[in-house]
């Protein structure tokens, strides 16, 4: 991976293959690049692929960020170190959040946007409160019960035992510090439902119709404010839908690929 120096003394490590034309998939909570891999494999050959641990995951420095908006300006530091201007930036979930950031802070690096299984308002108030609660559990037990009591959520019931297993372990491994940071920064998030008309470049939204997490109807919603936005449901897939189809995931983001190529 390589290591890039961002803001306040931290580093964010990223996966970046291929030569083609960019594309900057970013990852969900509680992860780390790790969750792209069917995708990283299945792209590297024809865009250049790059997938960051965002500050307080995986490699990257585990302190965390205070707030969405801050993880937006690491990647587009991360696009200004390697020389890129713009990429299709893929956000799950979380990673969503982020994206919706970025097209409010620095949309010129932005060539197309792709939302998958995510959702563009903040939290209601038992939500911030029930992620303030997780953030003092995981300062007194780790990460450990919080990943396990999420775990069943992430994916469908039929999932793939091998599927849950790699789940499971990229959960357990995340650094507490930055767990804790990004349930507050999530608690913290604006709404980015205003922001969406003013989305221009192309879109994809995707989402599982066995989501336990975030409801397809907060897809539907974000498809029908964004100006020409597609959205795909893929069927018998949970929240982590790029994992558990990747398959039935990869063709919806080629045939997308393709259209921005095309444009
Ligand atoms: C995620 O998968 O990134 C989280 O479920 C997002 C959230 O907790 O809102």
């Amino acid at each position: 991976m390589h290591t890039v120096d961002v803001s306040d003394n931290a580093t964010l490590a990223a996966v970046d293959r291929g030569n083609r034309p960019p594309l900057l998939l970013v990852h969900g909570f509680p992860l780390d690049h790790e969750v792209w891999q069917a995708q990283i494999g299945a792209f590297e050959d024809q865009r250049r692929v790059i997938a960051p641990d965002l500050v307080g995951f995986g490699a990257s420095s585990p302190e965390g960020r205070s707030s969405l908006d801050r993880h937006a300006d690491d990647l587009a530091a991360l696009l200004d170190d390697r020389g890129i201007e713009r990429a299709v930036v893929v956000g799950l979930s979380m990673g969503g959040y982020v994206a919706l950031s970025m097209w409010r802070q620095h949309p010129s690096r932005m060539a197309g946007l792709v939302l998958v299984a995510s959702r563009a308002g903040g939290d209601v108030e038992a939500n911030r409160a029930a992620r303030y609660q997780m953030s003092i559990a995981v300062k007194d037990k780790g990460v450990g019960p919080i990943a396990d009591a999420l775990l069943p959520r992430m994916l469908s019931e039929d999932a793939a035992p091998e599927t849950r297993e790699a789940l499971r372990e990229m959960m357990h491994r995340q650094p507490a510090d930055g767990v804790v940071a990004a349930l507050r920064a999530m608690a913290a998030r604006p709404d980015s439902g205003p922001d969406l008309p003013t989305v221009d470049v192309p879109t994809l939204i995707v989402t599982g119709d066995e989501d336990a997490i975030i409801s397809v109807a907060s897809s539907e919603a974000m498809a029908a404010a964004i100006p020409n936005a597609e959205l795909k449901v893929v069927p018998g897939a949970g929240h982590i839908v790029n994992m558990e189809e990747p398959g039935a995931f990869n063709a919806l983001l080629r045939s997308f690929l393709e259209r921005v190529d095309a444009r």
